[in-house]
């Protein structure tokens, strides 16, 4: 077990049984207060930021068929931590977890404690009940009302089934629903509304009550019902994220704290990894998942790639339409998990991944067909082992079977149960179409990166994704946790897959699409866009002999800190990580050039870095100009964007 707990202090410092119908909690250092005051009707909290009302009065609770709750007699009990501890694995090695907490136990019988913690980067609550009989949940009844729904607002719309949709940076008076992360800025105070540690539970999303309040809505099952749960439970956090900039945002690990330690107790297993797949020739169009003339896993491709990851310093290899079962894809779903195409030889690629010292990732889709796939789990997870494999990307495309909708209690149920078998089987897990992140990763540490956005995909089959868009995903579904984008095209125009005779247009009007950023910017993705599991996404042959490949060489997916030193929210952002002794910067612009100016006050002071820059060609995406130049801590670089543009660095200590 790698979690050292090098300060831990637990003190309860009171417990008593109170009248008073409003309780106060304040984070460590006195910048927020959270009230909950209680009566007959109901409990209500508030928050406020030095001391001006950032959510006023709102509803809490839960509603239970055939429960009434009693929400008058109250207990509060208190108490605060203050722990530093370590993963083995994020953005950064090792967290501080410092609040102070309450819970105020409401009914006679002592049935529903709400419990609130209060960091210095945010609050956060949950319920937890405490019945004999289990509980039949119809709604939820958290309210965010915002002091002021003047304020700024982005975030995706709320869909129970997807999160591949695109941004709206509206004012929050505006919005009719929306998901979470729900990212806000009023008055200069930045927040972000989440939730953390989802488990067994449907996932929240936010809709409009009225002007500026937001409720909580439950995704439901098939029957109407949010869920059943024990008598004796207790639900996700509802966070409220805050900070004084919207880089601030990114930079703190609230959601993870409000997870559990790991349940893992040998890490050793779980290794980040930058990998490469045989994967966007199928989104081009120009390969095919199923077994034919155009068959994208066939044993000559796995050689090949298999040979480029090892070459080029890269750790594992993804092979989309290994397993039978895609010419049933837009039919009747079905896969076999382990049955291999003919053509694809698992048995020789597996040692012949070993020789070379490549992770071997096995795919699976499901098309939604959940029960198939739960069937089929522990013996296809077995098999993976045997094979020596460590990662499984899984899929969800589709409905689910049976009218579930992907974040119901069911769907939850199902990550989690992937989850939880993968961990007895050794395998990290990259899930697409996934639930949200919630920090379980804490807690699972093999569940490394999920998709849970509109990824580099839509690039190749639709409108795609804007440089303003990715500008956006930094504040808001990054904060949930890490993101598979499946970054760093290089063809912007896709002009190997125009040169192909057989490309097809199978995926829609490729014809026009394109990447809208400059290749700089794909570069710059690899550090902006956090994933323990960061891969090469485009076709090998666009990296051969491309010296801004480099790059994704020296990179390192494993690394022990990171800062977002500068940004605004849809319109720029700077990234920092060191892995080793190496830092990377990523920085990205939306539509506009944008010229910064960064201290290097990071760096290591008294060391002479050698800093190889990726940056912008003006005037022409697909070009990147690569310089070098010597940095000390003491220097501040100026980066100079085109418009869609960005710039990568790396820092290597000069010997
Ligand atoms: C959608 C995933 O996001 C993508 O990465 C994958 O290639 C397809 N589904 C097929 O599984
Ligand atoms: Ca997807």
């Amino acid at each position: 077990m790698r979690h050292i707990y090098s300060l831990a202090i637990a003190a309860l410092i009171s417990a008593s049984s109170v009248s008073a119908a409003q309780y106060r909690l304040t984070s460590p250092d006195g910048h927020i207060v959270f009230t909950i005051t209680n009566n007959a009707a109901g409990a209500r909290y508030s928050v406020s930021v030095d001391d001006r009302m950032l959510i006023e009065p709102s509803a809490m609770g839960l509603v239970a068929e055939g429960v009434k709750w009693d929400y008058k007699k109250a207990k509060v009990t208190r108490s605060s931590l203050d722990e530093t501890w370590t993963q083995p694995w994020g953005e950064n090695t090792t967290c501080r977890n410092h609040y102070n907490e309450m819970a105020v136990t409401l009914g006679r019988k002592s049935d529903l404690t709400i419990r609130v913690r209060a960091f210095d980067d945010g609050v956060a609550f949950r319920y937890e009940t405490a019945m004999t009989d289990s509980l039949t949940v119809t709604d939820e009844l958290t309210e965010f009302r915002f002091a002021e729904p003047v304020g700024r607002s982005w975030s995706i719309p709320a869909s129970f089934e997807t999160y591949e949709l695109n941004y709206r940076a509206i004012p929050i008076a505006e919005v009719a629903d929306a998901n979470t992360p729900f990212t806000f800025e009023t008055s200069g105070v930045y927040g972000s509304i989440h939730e953390a540690a989802l488990y067994d539970f449907p996932e929240m999303v936010l809709r409009r009550d009225s002007l500026g309040i937001l409720k909580a809505d439950l995704a439901p099952l098939p029957d109407g019902v949010k869920a059943y749960i024990p008598g004796r439970f207790t639900t996700p956090w509802r966070s409220i994220q805050i900070a004084p900039s919207a880089v601030g945002l990114i930079n703190s690990a609230l959601i993870l704290n409000l997870n559990e330690p790991s349940k893992i107790t040998n890490t050793s297993w779980i290794e980040p990894q930058k990998y490469c797949g045989v994967w966007w020739g199928m989104h081009l169009g120009t390969e095919v998942w199923t077994m034919g003339p155009r068959h994208g896993a066939t044993t000559a491709n796995a050689i090949r790639y298999i040979d480029f990851a090892a070459a080029n310093n890269l750790q594992g290899v993804l092979f989309e339409g290994w397993n039978e079962g895609w010419e049933n894809w837009g039919g009747n779903q079905h896969f076999d998990y382990i049955k291999a195409y003919d053509d694809f030889d698992i048995d020789s690629i597996a040692r012949y991944c070993k020789a070379k010292n490549i992770e071997l990732w096995m795919h699976n889709e499901t098309g939604g067909n959940i029960p198939e796939y739960e069937a089929a789990l522990e013996d296809a997870f077995a098999y993976y082992q045997s094979l020596g494999v460590h990662t499984v990307k899984t899929g969800y495309a589709g409905g689910f079977k049976g009218g579930y909708f992907h974040h119901s209690q069911y769907g939850v149920r199902h990550y989690q149960r992937v989850v939880e078998t993968a961990a007895r089987y050794q395998l990290m897990i990259d899930a697409h179409e996934p639930i949200k992140e919630t920090g379980i990763r804490r807690t699972w540490p093999n569940m490394m990166t999920r998709e849970g956005a509109r990824g580099m995909e839509w690039n190749a089959w639709s409108e795609g994704n804007s440089a303003e868009y990715l500008c956006t995903l930094p504040y808001v579904r990054l904060l949930s946790g890490p993101m598979d984008y499946t970054p760093g095209i290089f063809d912007i125009d896709y002009l190997t897959a125009k040169a192909d005779t057989g490309r097809i247009e199978w995926n829609g009007p490729n014809a026009h699409c394109r990447i809208k950023t400059t290749i700089a910017r794909q570069i710059a993705n690899w550090v902006i866009i956090y994933s323990p599991l960061q891969m090469a996404a485009d076709l090998v042959d666009n990296y051969e002999g491309h010296p801004a490949f480099q790059f994704f060489r020296d990179f390192d997916a494993d690394c022990q800190w990171s800062e977002a030193l500068q940004g605004e929210i849809g319109k720029y952002i700077v990234v920092a990580r060191r892995a080793g002794d190496k830092f990377f910067i990523g920085a990205g612009t939306d539509g506009e050039a944008r010229t910064l100016s960064q201290p290097l006050s990071f760096l290591e002071p008294g060391i002479t870095y050698r800093a190889m820059i990726y940056g912008d060609v003006e005037g022409n995406p697909a070009s990147v100009a690569i310089t070098s130049g010597l940095y000390t801590s003491a220097d501040t670089l100026t980066i100079s964007m085109a418009a869609t543009g960005g710039q990568a660095i790396t820092f290597i200590p000069e010997k």
